[in-house]
């Protein structure tokens, strides 16, 4: 039995969703713990893409119970369609466990997201746009609707028109409460049959000695209070979120698995030292398909910053790495990799907390020679070219944690074990 954490090291996008399909082969739950359909986790099986925003990337497997836990906020319309996309897709969904206590993203939350993002005006964060920051920040002020909110016709009559009574006396919305109420109760009556107690749920498998994959969402930077704030998402995407996200001791946890991109990238917002403006960032972006998941928006691309792993490292207590997308390094010469910050002439090796000291950073890189073959087609460590390898162990040096999956090519044949 073992009970695995696994998290993104970066701004999210790292391929948390096609190791944790590798992984699920062999658990017995896939568990959700933070964040909501802002996620989109991809797995590609015999060429067919599936993507999951809400439903966890074990669902592709048979057998495995779904969990989504009470730290996750969920769109019941989203979570609806995607229930329905994959059944549609001949993939059962039958074992999906959903949290009374997760909080719901309603209508209103889009439109507040939407208002904010426009009132920021320079500093927007570059969000997407799924309601997820005005429905956490409903949640911390204590007027948020949970799940089990949703089963109840008097208790949901109630929350929403205090809600709706809220939104229109602050920012003068109005909407109508009969059309609300009516799609939201349905929307519990879908849902009621997977609603339950998951922290109670995810306990007793612990008992029964179940192997356990907590699925991260987002990544390390993005998170609320160790990321690059106020350029983050809402919610705790650290390891540490696992324990309140689920409602499982800290005592529980075995070993935290951090998914690692071969370089960087961003999308959205925000400071990003070792971004590449020129051709090489346009290389990577067109060879690693670097377009979102969820918005299709192009993904910022840059070097490997072996900072930011470090700090992952720390803040996660990452026992090993799964580092992902090797092969599209492939065609480059020459690959820098940033080993520490130059700040006002100093070197910075620890990630800096202030974000204007971050944004006045410039990265400190050591260039590598490229291995210029096609690592796509490899099945086993051994066989990779000896400058891929003298990277893996660069990355491994700087950040003080060990590779043990590698993954080559999105496929799922192409997650290779090291050691
Ligand atoms: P997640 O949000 O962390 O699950 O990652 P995404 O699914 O948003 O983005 C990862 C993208 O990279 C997806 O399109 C994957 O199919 C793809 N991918 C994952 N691993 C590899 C790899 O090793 N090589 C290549 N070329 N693509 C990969
Ligand atoms: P996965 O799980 C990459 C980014 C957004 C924006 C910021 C805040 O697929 O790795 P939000 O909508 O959460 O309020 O947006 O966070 N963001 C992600 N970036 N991958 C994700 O998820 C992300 N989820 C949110 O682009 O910069
Ligand atoms: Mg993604």
């Amino acid at each position: 039995m073992s009970n695995l954490v696994v998290v993104g090291t970066q701004w999210g996008d790292e391929g948390k969703g096609r190791v944790v399909d590798f992984l699920s082969k062999k658990a017995d739950a896939i568990v959700r713990f933070q964040g909501g359909s802002n996620a989109g986790h991809t797995v590609m099986v015999t060429g067919e893409k599936f993507i999951f925003h809400l439903v966890p990337s074990g669902a592709l497997r048979r057998g495995e119970k779904c969990i989504i836990g009470n730290g996750v906020v969920v769109d019941p319309r989203e979570l609806l369609e995607e229930i329905k996309n994959l059944q549609s897709r001949g993939i059962k969904v039958d074992n999906l466990y959903l949290s009374g206590s997760a909080h719901v993203v309603m209508p209103y939350h889009r439109k507040i997201e939407e208002m904010e993002e426009e009132q920021r005006d320079k500093q927007k964060i570059g969000t997407t746009k799924r309601g997820i920051g005005p429905a956490y920040a409903d949640k911390i002020a204590r007027k948020g609707l949970r799940i089990a909110d949703l089963l109840d016709k008097k208790i949901l009559a109630q929350k929403l028109s205090a809600a709706l009574k809220f939104w229109k006396d602050i920012y003068s919305l109005n909407y109508s409460f009969d059309k609300i109420f009516e799609e939201y109760l349905n929307y519990g009556r879908e849902l009621r049959k997977y609603v339950t107690d998951t922290s109670l749920l995810v306990n007793q498998l612990m008992q029964e000695n179940k192997d356990i994959i907590f699925e991260g969402a987002q990544g390390t930077l993005l998170d609320v209070d160790h990321g690059t704030y106020p350029y983050v998402t809402s919610s705790n995407t650290v390891s540490g979120g696992v324990c309140t996200g689920i409602g499982i001791g800290p005592t529980r946890i075995d070993k935290v698995l951090g998914v690692v991109k071969a370089y960087t990238t961003r999308v959205g917002k925000g400071p990003f030292p070792t971004e590449i403006k020129g051709e090489i960032g346009k290389i990577l972006r067109e060879k690693g398909k670097e377009y979102g998941a969820t918005t299709g928006r192009a993904r910022r691309c840059g070097w490997f910053d072996g900072v930011i792993l470090r700090y992952a490292a720390r803040v996660n207590g990452l026992d090993e790495l799964a580092l992902t997308k090797l092969d599209v390094l492939d065609e480059l010469e020459r690959i820098k990799i940033c080993v520490a910050y130059k700040y006002k002439g100093k070197i910075i090796k620890d990630f800096p907390f202030q974000l204007n000291v971050w944004e006045g950073c410039e990265p400190v890189y050591k260039e590598m020679e490229g291995w210029m073959k096609d690592t796509s087609i490899v099945n086993k460590y051994e066989d990779l070219p000896e400058e891929a390898k003298r990277y893996i162990n660069m990355i491994e040096k700087v950040g003080g944690v060990f590779v043990h999956l590698l993954s080559v090519a999105p496929q799922r044949s192409k997650l290779l074990t090291i050691g």
